[in-house]
């Protein structure tokens, strides 16, 4: 069912020098940032051959991300993204497995539909579904 890796994210205090570090110091093709305040992030994309890495940082007052960053002051990974063909199937897949959703589907980032699956049911990861 799940098929690609489309993007792991990373929760910065500092996103422009999280941007400095992966276009600098690694020679990374990387985004301008983007302000979402509709998600609660300003993010920023690493493009790599075979995936993305999502740089955010928090944005506002009610950031989805401000909890992650107040436990874990210098980032850290906060979510993988795996694609899937269909997200109602994929919904009910892991619904039908006792995997919890956080919520309903809905339009992420990316103007795709996406869904977040409780990290206690997946081994400890949050766990973003994109349909692709
Ligand atoms: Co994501």
């Amino acid at each position: 069912m799940i098929g690609h890796l489309n993007h792991i994210a990373i929760v910065v205090p500092d996103l422009d020098a999280a941007i400095t570090l992966y276009r600098t110091a690694m020679g990374a093709s990387v985004s301008e940032p983007l302000p979402m305040p509709e998600h609660g992030v300003t993010v920023a994309f690493v493009s790599l051959p075979n995936t993305k890495i999502e740089l955010m940082e928090p944005l506002g007052n009610d950031s989805p991300v401000a909890g992650y960053l107040a436990r874990n002051p210098a980032g850290g990974i906060h979510h993988i993204c795996l694609e899937v063909p269909d997200m109602d199937q994929a919904t009910e897949a892991v619904t039908a497995a006792g995997i919890r959703t956080l919520g309903e589907p809905r339009t992420g980032a990316h103007e795709k539909p996406v869904v977040f699956l409780h990290p206690k049911d997946c081994v400890g990861t949050l766990i973003e579904f994109e349909e692709i």
